[in-house]
């Protein structure tokens, strides 16, 4: 029983994180590669997707408040991975933090629940990007056979000039008088993450070079959605001031739909949006400075994310009565409304871009978050090997892209958005008790940066992210417990027997 809640000494992961040479991580991202790498993998569906559905069904312009209390729950979890970012700058992140902390067998069911964050969710991501280039691609008169734009068996059908899923047509439509095609293979989300894969597998500079790139440019997109909005709302306030009236629609009797019942869930809901600061501490083995970089590229991303949700999330609402929001793309809508004939390819162009990077970053975290449970005997070695010219976790992240390529355009994943974010919010809870442990445990480790009003703040985003988690479906919760459980198995099976840690203590 001992060996199980086995802690990895701090001094032992000090040092790994201090190795340098040929079979170590390169270290060659700097302070602006860090907070681009946050935004990276911030902006991306949650915002350009689920901000309009989320306002619709649930909350209303309410929604703003639910990027707000959202907001809020991941600052707190921030400012918690801030602290051990800087403390242990390791590939491992919530991982290692709970090796250090709560030991292993806590350890390994928070790398095997980060499968569910950063696999999974780049598998999500893939799905989305997909069926916005397919509809670009459309729109710019260069069709994809429809079989192979979505996972086998949905059924598709072709209305107002593009091939889409039959359940996404709008209510209304006579179903049984539009063209159908049943798809086989989704080959455009297939060949994302096998392109993603290959600039990653080539070198961590240039997968954030590229990265910072896209960055600019989907940030761009969303500030000139801001801009177009802002001069809009300021030009027909009244109307603004009538859709945005009530606030907070009443509840209509049922849990969850407007009221504070449903900024609550859509709080659970947008939270989605917010995924991706944490990832990146998997970088902190490729930063250059670490222990100065790490907070302030972790703290930077969130912190712009945020001003940038709140704002696009109040102008959506003015712009747009918030019942017509429930559509695949409402940013392209309230442009749109603005009467920017532009706009929707701009949003389009900026959704597209911003997704590549989610994939990219979430792919990035999953093979350094591999990488480490390899290096600590929890997974095959193989997992573990560095690409002596690359220098990058070669063989974790093909192996990693294969999965994603397979899992996101073969298996219909929309409802595992939900489960990405389940699976990142225990993360969330477990990094900020590891923070308050140990601070009582190790209170003598200097730590370049302090989380601030320890214990308030782990304890409210242990709370936020339970309420936040308590907000999502029974049947979330339940794909969560099935899937720890296969997990244990695995653990059980072989990482217990080839722990390095347990093997050392042995001796
Ligand atoms: N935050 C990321 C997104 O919204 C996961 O796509």
């Amino acid at each position: 029983m001992a060996s199980i809640l086995i802690c990895k000494p701090i001094g032992t992961i000090l040092d790994e994180a201090g190795q340098e040479g040929e079979c170590t991580l390169k270290r060659a991202l700097g302070v602006l590669n860090l907070i681009a790498l946050g935004i990276g993998a911030i902006i991306g569906a949650g915002i350009f997707v689920l901000t309009g559905s989320a306002a619709a069904q649930f909350a209303g312009p309410g929604i703003v408040i639910s990027f707000i209390l959202a907001g809020t729950g991941c600052l707190f979890a921030g400012l918690c991975y801030a602290e051990f970012a800087s403390l242990i700058p390791i590939a491992g992140s919530a991982y290692t933090y709970g090796y250090a902390t709560l030991g292993e067998l806590f350890a390994w069911i928070i790398g095997w629940d980060l499968i569910l964050e950063y696999a999974f969710g780049a598998a999500t991501v893939a799905s989305g990007w997909s069926a916005n280039v397919v509809q670009l691609l459309a729109r710019l008169g260069i069709p994809i056979p429809p079989t192979l734009t979505d996972t086998p068996g949905t059924d598709l059908a072709f209305y107002n000039g593009l091939w889409r899923p039959a359940a996404t047509v709008p209510a209304g439509v006579n179903l049984a008088s539009l063209p159908h095609v049943t798809a086989v293979f989704n080959i455009v989300a297939f060949l994302a993450i096998c392109l993603v894969t290959t600039i990653l597998v080539i070198g961590i500079e240039e997968s954030a070079t590229i990265n910072t790139i896209i960055v600019f440019i989907k940030v761009g997109t969303v500030l000139v959605f801001i801009a177009v909005a802002a001069v809009y709302v300021s030009q027909h306030w009244a109307q603004a001031q009538a859709n945005w009236t009530p606030f907070v629609p009443p509840n209509t009797g049922e849990s969850g739909h407007y009221g504070w019942s449903g900024v609550a869930r859509g709080a659970a809901v947008i939270f989605f949006a917010y995924i991706g600061f944490d990832a990146v501490s998997t970088a902190a083995q490729e930063a250059k400075n670490p222990k100065r970089d790490m907070p302030i590229g972790i703290l930077g991303s969130l912190a712009i994310c945020t001003v940038l949700y709140i704002a696009t999330a109040w102008l959506l609402t003015g712009v747009v009565k918030y019942p017509q929001l429930n559509v695949a793309a409402p940013v392209a809508l309230g442009m749109e409304a603005t009467g920017v004939a532009w706009g929707e390819y701009l949003v389009l162009i900026g959704s597209i871009m911003g997704l590549s990077t989610v994939m990219l970053v979430m792919l990035l975290g999953q093979s350094r978050v591999f990488f480490s449970m390899s290096r600590d005997g929890l997974l095959p070695e193989w997992a573990g090997r560095i690409h002596p010219k690359f220098r990058t976790p070669y063989i974790s992240s093909i192996t990693v892209g294969i999965f994603v390529a397979i899992f996101a355009s073969l298996i219909p994943i929309g409802v595992l958005g939900e489960l990405v974010s389940i699976g990142t919010l225990l993360a969330f809870v477990i990094v900020c008790a590891g923070v308050w442990i140990l601070r009582r445990r190790r209170p003598d480790l200097h730590r370049p940066f302090q989380t601030p009003l320890v214990p308030f703040v782990p304890i409210m985003g242990i709370l936020i992210s339970a309420f936040l988690m308590a907000s999502l479906p029974g049947a979330t919760w339940l794909r969560l417990v099935v899937w720890l459980i296969i997990g244990l198995g695995i653990y059980f099976g072989y990482g217990r027997h080839h722990s390095r840690v347990a093997l050392a203590s042995k001796k």
